[in-house]
């Protein structure tokens, strides 16, 4: 079982928009058994809180129901529980290295290293875009998965 967890700053826009897209992709693939998927927030500001209205609509017009779903803090045990820690952009990953008390297995990293333009996804708190947010996640969801049922072949 590979176990990943989303971070961003408030855990009610963006991570919770991986979580659920990545979950719906890695349902698709038939791969429930073997991926596993959560999201937590580096700061306490939104702790309890569910995903942000128009983050919600989103994930809703792709048919994705993210209802149950609370905002929580990373913690340093988060470290030991996961395979991969995934910010949404560097400021995230700065964070989550202080939190864990640095990353010595390599497992943190941000959702669009990968991508052919790495980059950071623009917080749509501050932006108000979430059309551009819900793209740039699914493009790095879509790099994530396609690494990960490599590195189990
Ligand atoms: P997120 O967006 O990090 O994508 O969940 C934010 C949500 C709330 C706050 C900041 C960012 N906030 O400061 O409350």
């Amino acid at each position: 079982m590979i176990k990943v967890l989303f971070v961003c700053l408030g855990n009610i826009c963006r991570s919770p928009m991986a979580e659920f897209i990545f979950r719906d992709m890695v349902k698709r693939e038939g791969l429930e058994d073997r991926i596993q998927c959560a999201s937590a927030a580096t700061s306490d500001e939104e702790r309890g809180n569910p995903v942000y209205p128009p983050a919600r609509r989103k994930l809703a017009q792709l048919g994705i129901d993210c209802g149950g779903k609370r905002a929580r803090q990373m913690t340093r045990d988060d470290y030991r529980a996961y395979d991969r820690l995934i910010g949404m952009e560097s400021r995230n990953v700065d964070r989550m290295r202080r939190i864990c008390g640095g990353d010595p297995e390599g497992k943190i990293s941000r959702l669009l290293d990968d991508a052919p333009l790495p980059r950071d996804i623009p917080d749509p708190w501050f932006t108000g875009d979430f059309d551009a947010a819900c793209r740039d996640i699914t493009e790095g969801c879509e790099i994530l998965l396609k690494q990960l049922i490599l590195s189990q072949t």
